[in-house]
């Protein structure tokens, strides 16, 4: 059974060890896969000064933001590294077939 919403994404969409914006349902969000294929996705705008996390840079599973180099889990949506002190939402990823669905 398909659940959730597809992201128009497919998985070679995202390269392993990066991030991407994509826009689902209206809600902008930063999804991406780790080296080791877990997939997970955030709010796209950092709660510090609105960076776009989807341009930032993917270590492990901390999404550093491009403009401050504040960092947000990519499971848990929470700061892992100032200057943003408020996390981020958090939502479940996973394939259908290709397809990149996301739970909102
Ligand atoms: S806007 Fe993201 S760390 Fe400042």
């Amino acid at each position: 059974m398909t659940t959730g919403f597809t992201t128009g994404l497919q998985a070679a969409d995202v390269t392993p060890g990066t991030v991407i914006t994509v826009v689902v349902q209206g809600v902008p969000l930063c999804v991406g896969q780790t080296l080791d294929g877990q997939w997970g996705a955030i709010d796209d705008v950092c709660t510090h000064d609105e960076g776009d996390l989807g341009e930032g840079e993917l270590d492990g599973s901390a999404v550093e933001c491009p403009r401050h180099g504040g960092r947000f889990d990519l499971f848990s949506g929470r700061v892992i590294a100032l200057p943003p002190v408020i996390g981020v939402r958090a939502y479940s990823v996973h394939l259908d077939g290709d397809a990149v669905m996301v739970e909102l």
